[in-house]
């Protein structure tokens, strides 16, 4: 977990390299700034520079450089992303702790600039006989700031937490983490926060008849589970509980439908990332206490050609009865998420939101960027969820629902077939899921941004976590801590 410590403190004398966040505008007379560092910080802040860094022997101080015209969930992104610099100079000095210093008297602001310097310093380096290069940093964040509240700092540590377990567990190869595996690091996730966990086992999952998650699992040697995360407070707000579903592939081969190895298959141990963001949302959420009940379904198996595998052309039943023609096995996302879409009716949820790596096609179409979203009956909430995108930079794209793509998803001889065509990859997924919903419900297709090939600022390459901060986003601001927030009618 994070050695970062997120600390407050009222004494900016510290011996410490410091980061001051300040407007063009501030009041740097109690840093000690000579006439000459005042006049270079004068002509740097004119030149319109967003870091400027003084270097003093073996430490430094610098400003960032906020700008009061960029939109504001911009600047929160800008001062997340400012981290990328700030690294090297605290890795270069003496000490390995930081003083964050808030003139802008903004918490949300000096947050985001914490949440980058920690979220930045994320590896994933255990299997490293030598962990070269390792850096000095983490240390301790010392914050400087009249308008955070310490709770605020105390959540955002939390969050921080939630963030690595979540990167964590998408990076962990099948080798280490199968399904089993899964329902362990679970487990764990629950005694350290308070949320129940109650794993269901093949026999259950049989009893249950969740054919969608025995199919795919058929050519698995190892048994597939089915989790289930609960966090009831004694006081919560919402009369029906959301109910998040992730998708727990945790090694996606294609199955007979095979997948082509190179750049294709080489990473699909992170087709269990959806049921990483729920579970770092639970972890989250219970950690923190929000006033909310929340269940969470993790439906996991590897999906392999295995002597017993199902071939293309196969018809399961699913949980709640539909008959699906596998055509493709490689489309198997759909296949256990919908079983547990199907399950969830059972808690007469007020919104079910699935997360999942779920087609190709939505990482074509928004790479990186962004999570695929589609919706029915939740355009409220769905506003909402879009708010806290963008306030977390986690950002949606809307997808539609229209009627005539379930004509895709016609079978000859079973109720509905599991692909459609070879336009509109996402949609036809989403459209095959819906066949499964009876409530408002929203999906989130994160296979592009689930997993970076690349390093793009505070997120590292490999798991990204996409989802545990969006979504933790949107129900904190729901709990009420946001006044701005307005609670959908029915809900
Ligand atoms: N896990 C994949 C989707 C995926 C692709 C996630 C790339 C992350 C990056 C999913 O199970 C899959 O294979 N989907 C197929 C569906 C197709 C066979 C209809 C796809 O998108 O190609
Ligand atoms: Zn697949
Ligand atoms: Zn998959």
């Amino acid at each position: 977990m994070i050695q970062t410590r997120l600390e407050k403190t009222n004494d900016i004398a510290h011996d410490l390299p410091a980061v001051i966040l300040t407007g063009r505008t501030g009041d740097f007379s109690r840093f000690g700034f000579s006439d000459r560092e005042l006049s270079y910080i004068k002509t740097r802040i004119e030149k319109k520079e967003e870091l400027i860094v003084l270097h003093r022997l073996s430490t430094f101080v610098c400003l960032v450089i906020n700008d009061s015209a960029r939109s504001f969930p911009g600047q929160l992104e800008f001062l997340r992303n400012i981290s990328g610099k700030l690294h090297p100079l605290i890795n270069e000095s003496e000490d390995n702790s930081v003083l964050v210093v808030d003139l802008e008297d903004n918490a949300e602001l000096v947050i985001a600039l914490a949440e980058g310097l920690i979220l930045n310093n994320y590896r994933f380096d255990k299997y490293r006989k030598k962990t070269e290069g390792r850096d000095g940093f983490p240390g301790t964040i010392m914050v400087y700031s009249d308008s955070l509240k310490n709770d605020a700092l105390d959540r955002l540590g939390i969050l921080c937490d939630a963030v690595y377990m979540s990167r964590n567990l998408v990076n962990e190869p099948l080798s280490h983490l199968n399904a089993q595996g899964l329902t362990e690091e679970l487990s764990k996730m629950a005694v350290a926060a308070g949320f129940s966990l109650e794993v269901l086992d093949r026999e259950k999952i049989e009893s249950h008849q969740m054919g969608g998650l025995l199919a795919v699992n058929r050519g698995s040697i190892d048994p597939p589970t089915f989790s289930i995360l609960e966090w009831k407070p004694d006081h919560f707000i919402n009369e029906k509980p959301f109910v998040f579903i992730g998708k727990g592939i945790v090694y996606d081969t294609g199955g007979l439908s095979l997948k082509p190895t190179a750049n294709s298959m080489d990473y699909m141990k992170s087709d269990m990332a959806g049921a990483a963001a729920v579970a770092g949302l639970f972890y989250a959420l219970a950690k923190s206490g929000l006033p909310v009940h929340a269940i969470g379904l993790i439906p996991a198996t590897d999906n392999r050609p295995g002597g017993n595998a199902i071939v293309p052309g196969d018809i399961i039943t699913m949980h709640d009865g539909t008959s699906v023609e596998v055509m493709n096995t490689d489309a198997e996302g759909r296949l256990i998420l919908a079983d547990a879409l199907s399950w969830s009716i059972r808690y007469n949820p007020g919104l079910v939101i699935d997360v999942a790596t779920l087609t190709g096609s939505a990482s074509a179409a928004v790479g990186t960027q962004g999570t695929v979203a589609m919706q029915k009956s939740a355009d409220h909430w769905y506003q909402a969820l879009e708010e806290s995108g963008y306030y977390t930079h986690e950002r949606l794209v809307l997808f539609p629902l229209w009627e005539e793509y379930r004509e895709m998803l016609k079978s000859e001889i079973a109720d509905i077939k599991n692909i459609g065509g070879k336009y509109a990859g996402a949609i036809t997924a989403g459209k095959f899921l819906e066949h499964f919903v009876s409530f408002p419900w929203i999906h989130l297709d994160i296979a592009g941004p689930a997993y970076l090939h690349s390093e793009e600022g505070y997120r590292k390459k490999g798991g990204s976590a996409v989802g545990v901060r969006l979504l933790f986003d949107f129900i904190a601001k729901y709990s009420g801590k946001d006044k701005n927030y307005s609670v959908p009618a029915g809900s």
